[in-house]
């Protein structure tokens, strides 16, 4: 698969300076905007919500990545649609009716993700891979930017892939949370094709439009 995508995760950006921000990562060649959307019910801490991605969706042309880590989402797929998301990817966790979710999400244009914790294993979701555009694994556990990546996830990128391989599937296999020039590249080997980063970017000691090109030199190898 060479459409490897690199999804900046603006958790890790300055929110007093996103329309730079952005521009820096657009402009340096990143694919798509991570937008990691937290209730402090689900996961600890709280970040953003509809209003701040219609904002984001005046300031750039890349696809709006929403990662929602919040309870119910459901109640909130139309206000993130029509706020601008792209795609929309929800916790299997958080979802006793993850087809009618994955319809709703769907019904709005977007494309329909699932993703799901670390220690949830990958059998929770098998019933839902013929329908869904995107499988997000979670190599953290989620609510926190900046933590250590869990190499036990390897195993489980290894494990979906052969899955939408064996279904002929064209779904996204994305991977999130402490993907760096390392664990990317591990990543990758895994059978993943598309990459959140949020410090790697945004912290990288020559600026975030670095720590994009230096990323995507490894995809595009
Ligand atoms: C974790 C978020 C991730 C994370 C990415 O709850 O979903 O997107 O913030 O940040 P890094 O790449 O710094 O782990
Ligand atoms: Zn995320």
């Amino acid at each position: 698969m060479n459409n490897y995508l690199l999804a900046p995760s603006i958790i890790a950006s300055d929110f007093a300076h996103i329309a730079d921000e952005v521009a820096a990562i657009e402009s340096a060649g990143a694919d798509w905007i991570h937008v990691d959307v937290m209730d402090g019910h689900f996961v600890p801490d709280i970040t953003i919500g509809p209003l701040f991605v219609r904002s984001l969706k005046r300031v750039t042309n890349l696809p709006l990545d929403v990662h929602l880590m919040i309870s119910e989402p459901e109640k909130y797929i139309s206000a993130f649609a029509q706020a601008g998301a792209n795609n929309i990817t929800v916790h299997v966790e958080t979802c006793p009716n993850l087809p009618s979710v994955i319809q709703k999400i769907k019904s709005f244009g977007c494309i329909a993700g699932v993703t799901l914790n670390p220690a949830t294993p990958a059998s929770t979701i098998d019933s839902v891979l013929p329908l869904v555009d995107l499988v997000l694994v979670m190599s953290v556990v989620p609510g926190f930017s900046g933590q250590a990546f869990m190499p036990e996830m390897i195993d489980k990128v290894q494990e979906i892939r052969a899955k939408l391989n064996a279904l002929r599937s064209s779904a996204h296999l994305e991977v999130d949370g402490g993907i760096n020039a390392e664990t990317l590249l591990l990543m990758k080997k895994a059978g993943a094709n598309a990459f959140v980063t949020g410090n790697a970017v945004f912290k990288h000691p020559q600026g975030s439009a670095a720590g994009v090109r230096a990323l995507k030199d490894i995809l595009n190898v």
